[in-house]
């Protein structure tokens, strides 16, 4: 019976372990859970999604004080965003400290990608897009994975830095007809991605399927991926996502001939996570029943959370001023509109509720909307429960490693 370490994942020069972690904002994929799969082997991801609040997290930079400052006069303002914009070289700057974070304490053989999140459009999509692709290159980023929510004019954006072909660049997609399109519209630069992503409906995250999720299979997806790329003669490695819970599962997708797996989940119980401890109890404990598919992302995508986050309902001021990371190209956000129609039925009342948008930006960065992958509830199986009825934190290091070597759809537990 074989297992992931029967398989290497070859990546033009490169012999990776075949595991990738995917990329999980804001910093719940952290520089030092990044840091450990590329020490082990493979490929780990930081995520470029809000930067600057990461970075005055951990640099004390005052980034996202210096934004409020700006625009300040703008707060009470729920009618207009459009002149809350980012300053593009302190984004450039905040981007680039991030990366070089990462990049400059990497050690063994694997390697460091950036999740960049196209769905931020950040009140000017192209320009920022640009200037978060760029910096992450002149940064010394291994790799950029563009997720989904496809822009399909990015790889363009890089087209002019000197590491557009040798940095590794990958797309995520969740069905063939987005990968036909973006190959299609990206043929102009005579570059192929260098991976592709299959993320199926059971990933954390945002969701590349309608509220019909439930139809789809990853299996499925991957082998019809597989099947035209193989008539039109075009080589790509695939890397399936969402819902590999076991080394077996991952095996399974290495036989069929992917070239690596992403996964994801696994690891929100780990030390190395972004998430703050009480959380990571909170996803051990989830339950199958605990688990839904909601709208309440402004990005318009469905995305799957504990029912329990703090951030659903929770009636949030926009904060447009300090983060407005999801401020479309006219200064607009779904939440906006949302929280603006509940003031308007409640006048007066200073503590309102929003049920069907939350402001995604407060939320994400203060670890309140907690998002997951399906099998979460299976999480409380991989490590043992503490006398006080906690779980055990594992290792990225375990979990990678029960990956790697485990069989017959076995999860090693921790041995503390
Ligand atoms: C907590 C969490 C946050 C995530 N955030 C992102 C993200 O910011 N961008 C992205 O492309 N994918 C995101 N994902 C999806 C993962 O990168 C990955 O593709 C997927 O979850 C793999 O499936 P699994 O979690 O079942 O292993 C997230 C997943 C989780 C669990």
């Amino acid at each position: 019976m074989k297992c992931v370490d029967d398989f290497r994942f070859r990546l033009g020069q490169h012999e990776l372990v075949p595991i990738m972690i995917g990329g999980m904002g804001v910093d719940i994929s952290t520089v030092e859970l990044a840091l450990e799969a590329a020490r082990l082997g493979g490929v780990g991801h930081i995520s470029d999604a809000m930067a600057p609040t990461v970075i005055d997290r951990h640099f004390k930079t005052r980034f996202v004080k210096d934004k409020l400052k700006l625009y300040k006069e703008n707060v009470t303002n729920l009618a207009d965003k459009s002149l809350v914009k980012f300053h593009l070289g302190e984004l450039e700057e905040a981007t680039r400290m991030h990366v070089r974070r990462a990049m400059d304490a990497k050690q063994g053989s694997g390697m460091v990608f950036i999740n960049v999140m196209e769905k931020l459009t950040m009140n000017a999509p192209k320009d920022t897009l640009k200037v978060r692709l760029n910096a992450a290159l002149d940064a010394g980023i291994d790799g950029i994975t563009l997720a989904a929510g496809l822009h399909l004019g990015s790889f363009a954006l890089m087209e002019e830095h000197a590491r557009f072909r040798d940095a590794k660049l990958g797309i995520i997609v969740s069905s063939l007809r987005a990968l036909q399109l973006f190959l299609r519209k990206n043929g102009r630069t005579n570059r192929l991605p260098d991976y592709v992503v299959v993320e199926g409906p059971l990933a954390g995250g945002h969701l590349g399927f309608g509220m019909d999720w439930a139809q789809y299979d990853l299996a499925v997806i991957v082998a019809e991926i597989q099947a035209w790329l193989k008539t039109e003669h075009i080589d790509i490695p695939l890397i399936p996502a969402g819902g590999i819970f076991t080394g077996s599962d991952a095996t399974a997708f290495l036989e069929h001939g992917a070239a690596a797996v992403q996964v994801a989940t696994r690891f929100t119980v780990t030390k190395e996570c972004g998430l703050p401890d009480p959380v990571k109890q909170e996803y051990f404990k989830a339950n199958e029943a605990d688990i839904e598919v909601n709208g309440i992302s402004p990005t318009g995508y469905p995305m799957r959370m504990i029912k329990g986050s703090p951030g659903i309902g929770a009636g949030t001021h926009p904060n447009c001023e300090s983060f407005g990371y999801l401020l479309d190209a006219n200064g607009r956000c779904a939440y906006i509109d949302a929280y603006n129609r509940e003031a308007a039925a409640h006048p007066g009342e200073k503590k309102i509720k929003v049920m069907d948008k939350t402001c995604l930006c407060t939320h994400m960065r203060d670890f309140n909307i907690w998002t997951c992958g399906q099998y979460t509830y299976r999480l409380k199986d991989t490590s043992s429960k503490l006398a006080d009825g906690n779980y055990s934190l594992l290792t990225a290091e375990h979990v990678f490693h029960d990956y790697q070597f485990s069989k017959d759809g076995k999860v090693a537990l921790p041995s503390n």
